[in-house]
């Protein structure tokens, strides 16, 4: 099919297959067409990376009903990818979500001079990893700015190559986020930190045992400095560690590769190094917080729906609160259920570290406290600021009040179709779920937040009866017009 140029009103249909040649300017590539896709060219449009400016339209009022496989943890996976950098053997991840986060840690990877090898096909869940050839340990700003996460390759790099140059993370819209735990509990390894430039350099000859107390739980410090210890010189014990599953899935791969680790998933843990760990295979535990979404989903659809590839004992903190709210839930060793005729009542809820209420599945909770009967206190303890979807939720008819860092929910209002805007991970969620409630058709911006953690949503949501398309669209900028060739 030959493109013709049109006056950026009417759309286009481009179909599986063709190609998309960029304008010069923009590096001239051949883009492969992968899904048939809702173009509104505009005339000498540019290109700007088409699925940054994805939206979602949504047509709200369907029940989702059905089976939904859950993917593997992306919380999970990240450190798991990260852990490889400790051995010059390939390390073998499988149950790996297909997610843009992971993308970014192979990227990362990449970039020190390792070897990923992402799966396809019937493997398209695994990745093969190999840091025999590692030259540059480095964590480059470009990276970690897209993904606080990034960081995690701090202390397997120091604790194997002896030295690392990671950025510094800057802001995030749910806080500020620092990494001074991570900084302070290598200084107690023994290493030599310098902070210059935006970047943290670390260097030591060999880490050596020591005993680290958090001054407040962190999930990826617990992680970064395990990982650490796992090649110092000695024992080191970490204290008010994180207990999240994730830790735990963690500590199970470092154990395949020889590690000596006890207590993760307890307040404690001890690790005693060893000199040289090898490769291993692993499988990634399922997504806790993909399944909560999914659960709170069916519950405000009125669905009948059957999570499979789950892990139910790690959401008790979610599922004790919602059968508080008058949800029934049947839960059997790897699948969870989700029945209709629910009469909501309101409920406060809290957000600790695991094993209390996840902070990760706040948001989409206060879609649901808009739905129940009665008054809901969301109190948030781990972010400063993660509170961003109450405003949107508000344009959607929601009855929310934030005061600092609580928030007054009544219900129970219905949501009408908006115009909404994502502006992190798990607010994009909340918009999501609020949108599949809500009568008509509500158009969601910025659905790039919710790639870099959801495996394909939408194919997932319809799946299961929801009327969800995904559209892109290109900004009108001056530069020349591209052309498809078929
Ligand atoms: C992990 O982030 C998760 N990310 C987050 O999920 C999750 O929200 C968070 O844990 C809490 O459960 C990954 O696992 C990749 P923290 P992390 O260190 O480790 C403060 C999602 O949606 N702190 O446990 O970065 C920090 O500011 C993401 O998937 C310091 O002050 O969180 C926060 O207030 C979002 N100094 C608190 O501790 C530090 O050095 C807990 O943060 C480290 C943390």
């Amino acid at each position: 099919m030959k493109f013709v140029r049109n006056d950026g009103s009417k759309k286009t249909v481009v179909p599986p297959g063709a190609e998309l040649v960029l304008p010069p300017e923009i590096g001239g590539l051949k883009k492969p067409v992968t899904r048939s896709r809702n173009l509104r060219i505009f005339p000498d449009s540019l290109f700007i990376s088409e699925s940054l400016m994805d939206k979602f339209v949504i047509r709200g009022g369907n029940p989702l009903v059905g089976n939904v496989r859950i993917s593997g943890a992306k919380n999970a996976a990240l450190p798991a990818m990260a852990a490889a950098i400790l051995t010059d053997e390939p390390v073998i991840l499988e149950n790996i979500p297909d997610v843009r986060d992971i993308q970014t840690e192979r990227k990362l990877l990449v970039s020190m001079g390792a070897e990923v090898e992402l799966g396809y096909g019937r493997a398209a869940h695994r990745t093969t990893i190999s840091c025999k050839n590692l030259v540059n340990p480095e964590a480059a700003y470009e990276l970690v700015k897209t993904m606080r996460a990034s960081t995690l390759v701090l202390g397997p790099l120091v604790a194997r190559m002896g030295r690392a140059r990671v950025s510094q993370p800057g802001g995030c819209a749910i806080g500020a986020r620092p990494i001074d735990l991570h900084v302070k509990g290598l200084e107690r390894l023994g290493a030599t930190i310098r902070q210059e430039h935006g970047y943290i350099e670390a260097t030591a000859d060999r880490l050596r045992g020591g005993h680290i107390i958090f001054d407040k739980i962190t999930v990826t410090g617990t992680e970064d400095l395990m990982m650490a210890a796992t090649l110092a010189q000695g024992e080191t014990i970490m204290e008010n560690c994180a207990r999240e599953p994730e830790v735990v899935d963690l500590a199970a791969l470092l154990t395949r590769m020889g590690a000596k680790i006890e207590g993760a998933g307890t307040s404690t843990v001890r690790i005693h190094g060893v000199e040289k760990l090898h490769g291993a295979r692993h499988r990634i535990i399922p997504d806790r917080i993909e399944a909560g979404t999914f659960v709170i989903a069916a519950v405000l659809t009125g669905g009948d729906l059957t999570l499979t590839n789950c892990e139910p004992t790690h959401l008790g903190a979610l599922i004790q609160k919602l059968e508080e709210c008058g949800v029934k839930i049947t839960a059997a060793a790897d699948s969870l259920r989700v029945t209709n005729g629910h009469q909501l009542i309101a409920a406060d809820v809290t957000t600790e570290e695991y094993p209390g209420f996840p902070t990760d599945m706040q948001a989409q909770y206060m879609v649901l406290a808009t739905q129940a009967q009665g008054t809901s206190i969301i109190t948030e303890n781990i972010f400063e600021n993660r509170f961003m979807h109450a405003q949107e939720l508000v344009r959607m008819g929601a009855n929310i009040k934030v005061e600092g860092r609580r928030a007054i929910v009544r219900g129970k209002t219905p949501l009408s179709a908006a115009a909404v805007q994502c502006s992190d991970l798990r607010a994009s969620a909340s918009l999501v779920i609020a949108a599949l409630v809500a009568d008509e058709e509500t158009i969601i911006d910025r659905v790039y937040h919710i790639d870099r953690g959801y495996e394909r949503i939408e194919e997932k949501l319809k799946g299961v009866g929801a009327q969800i398309r995904r559209i892109g669209e290109i900004l009108p900028r001056r530069a020349a017009a591209p052309s498809v060739v078929a």
